[in-house]
């Protein structure tokens, strides 16, 4: 069973995603992280995330980057978005999602085109989001536990650009799969997110 998990930046998806994995016993990719290590990896070198072939040459990146706690930083997220635009970057970050995704017993994945792009015959395919300001609220309680400092209307500022330019590159932009069911988490804590979306879960599987 495949399940797609695609969402806005700090909607929820990624821990849901996971609860979803642990459920079903399936495996989990963050694919956010594939395109914050390809930023992150940009800047090390002090390149330009928004040139095209700076970008792509960084997609090269080693996979022990993957576990490097600076990945989750806002910064590298702003830096995630920027690499996230360039086709190319998208087109070679592809197959190693996909042969995740094609593992025998399926996987789940979250990110941004994971039911539009990267596996659309997914089995269940959850569009989750929350409001901007509850998406912040969220976010900075995750940076202030782990000792970022940001004002909550610096995160707001920052979600609203991110969301645009997610949402309207030329490239597999951040958009609702026809099929997916979607899962607004603004009223909702964390338990009853993922119980809801087991239940999105079960009813597609039970459609099929
Ligand atoms: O989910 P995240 O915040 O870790 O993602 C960081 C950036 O990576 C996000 O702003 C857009 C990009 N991204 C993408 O374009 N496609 C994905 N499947 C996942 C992330």
């Amino acid at each position: 069973m495949i399940i797609a998990v695609d969402g806005p930046t700090a909607s929820g998806k990624g821990t849901i995603a996971k609860a979803l994995a642990r459920h079903f016993g399936l495996p989990h990719l963050d694919t956010g992280l594939l395109y914050r290590a390809v930023g992150y990896q940009v800047a090390l070198y002090g390149g330009d995330p928004n040139d095209p072939s700076e970008a792509l040459s960084a997609t090269n990146f080693p996979n022990e980057l993957l576990g490097h706690p600076d990945l989750r930083s806002e910064a590298t997220g702003g830096l995630a978005s920027r690499v996230s635009v360039h086709p190319g970057v998208r087109r070679a970050l592809l197959q190693r999602q996909q042969a995740f995704a094609g593992q025998p017993g399926g996987a789940v994945l979250d990110g941004r085109d994971i039911g539009t792009v990267i596996a659309p015959n997914a089995d269940a395919k959850l569009f989750v989001t929350a409001s901007v300001e509850a998406r912040a609220k969220r976010r900075w309680q995750e940076m202030r536990d782990r000792g970022e400092s940001h004002t909550l209307l610096e995160i707001e500022d920052d979600l609203r650009r991110r969301d645009e330019r997610d949402q309207n590159r030329e490239t597999a932009p951040l958009t609702v799969a026809p099929d997916a069911f979607v899962l607004d988490t603004t009223a909702l804590d964390k338990d009853a997110s993922i119980a809801a979306a087991i239940d999105a879960v079960l009813e597609a599987k039970g459609k099929q």
